[in-house]
C-alpha cells in the first residue's frame, strides 16, 4: 500500500475550517466538496489516458484524454455520498458504483450491506471515497470487495486518517495496488474510535443529523 498525504496551503486552510466545530452543515458540505476536488487532483495522477489527434481554431495537435475503460468511482455509504460530486467533477468520464457497508457491533467486522457495481473489475481503476479512515475496517473490507471483483488498481481518498487505520491497511493490504490518498494524518484514534484531532462525526457534520 502506498500512502500519499497532500501537502498544500489550500488543503490545510480548508481541513482547518473543517475540524472547527463552529463550522455548520453547508458550510462543511461546500468545503469538504473543495478539498475533495484538490484530493481528486493529487489522486488521479496516474489516471490512464489516451492520444488523440485534434484540430484548434489555428492548427492540428496532438493532446490526451481520459482513456477507456472508464474509471470507476465509488462512494461508501453514507459519507462517501458527501465526496462524491468533487470527485467527478474531474473525472467527467466516470463510472459512479455504491457499497453501503455495515460494521457488526459485537464481532467489529465491517461487511457489505449494498452493492451497486460492475461484477468484473479487472482493468479498472477505482477510487474509493470515505471520509474518515479510523480503525480501517471498513475501507479494508471495501478494498478487499473490489479486488475479489478483480480491481487492480484501487485508490482510497479519505479526508483524514488515523495512524492506526493506515497501520490496518498496510498489514491486510500488504502487497496489493492499493493507495491512500489523504489531507493529513492525525494523532490518534480515541477510545470511542474518533479520530484526534479529528472533525468529529463526518456524517453527522456534513447531513446535520445522526
Ligand atoms: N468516523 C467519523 O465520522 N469520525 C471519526 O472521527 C472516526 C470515524
Amino acid at each position: 500500500m502506498r500512502l500519499h498525504v497532500v501537502d498544500h496551503p489550500l488543503v490545510a486552510h480548508k481541513l482547518t475550517t473543517l475540524r472547527d466545530q463552529r463550522t455548520d452543515s453547508a458550510t462543511f458540505r461546500r468545503l469538504a466538496d473543495e478539498l475533495v476536488t484538490l484530493l481528486a487532483y493529487e489522486a488521479t495522477r496516474d489516471v490512464r489516458t489516451e492520444q488523440v489527434d485534434i484540430t484548434t481554431p489555428v492548427s492540428r495537435t496532438t493532446g490526451v484524454k481520459l482513456s477507456h475503460p472508464r474509471p470507476l468511482v465509488v462512494p461508501i455509504l453514507r459519507a462517501g455520498l458527501g465526496m462524491l460530486d468533487g470527485m467527478v467533477r474531474l473525472l467527467p468520464t466516470a463510472e459512479v458504483g455504491f457499497l453501503g457497508m455495515i460494521r457488526n457491533e459485537e464481532t467489529l467486522q465491517a461487511s457489505t450491506y449494498a452493492t451497486r457495481m460492475p461484477e468484473d473489475l479487472s482493468g479498472r481503476q477505482v477510487y474509493v471515497l470515505d471520509p474518515m479512515l479510523a480503525t480501517g475496517g471498513t475501507l479494508v473490507a471495501a478494498i478487499q470487495e473490489l479486488i475479489k471483483r478483480g480491481a487492480d488498481d484501487v485508490t482510497a481518498v479519505v479526508l483524514l486518517a488515523a495512524p492506526e487505520g493506515v497501520e490496518l491497511m498496510e498489514r491486510e493490504l500488504a502487497g496489493t495496488p492499493v493507495t491512500v490518498v489523504t489531507a493529513s494524518v492525525d494523532e490518534r484514534l480515541n477510545e470511542n474510535g474518533y479520530i484526534v484531532p479529528g472533525l468529529g462525526d463526518a456524517g453527522d457534520r456534513m447531513y446535520g443529523s445522526a
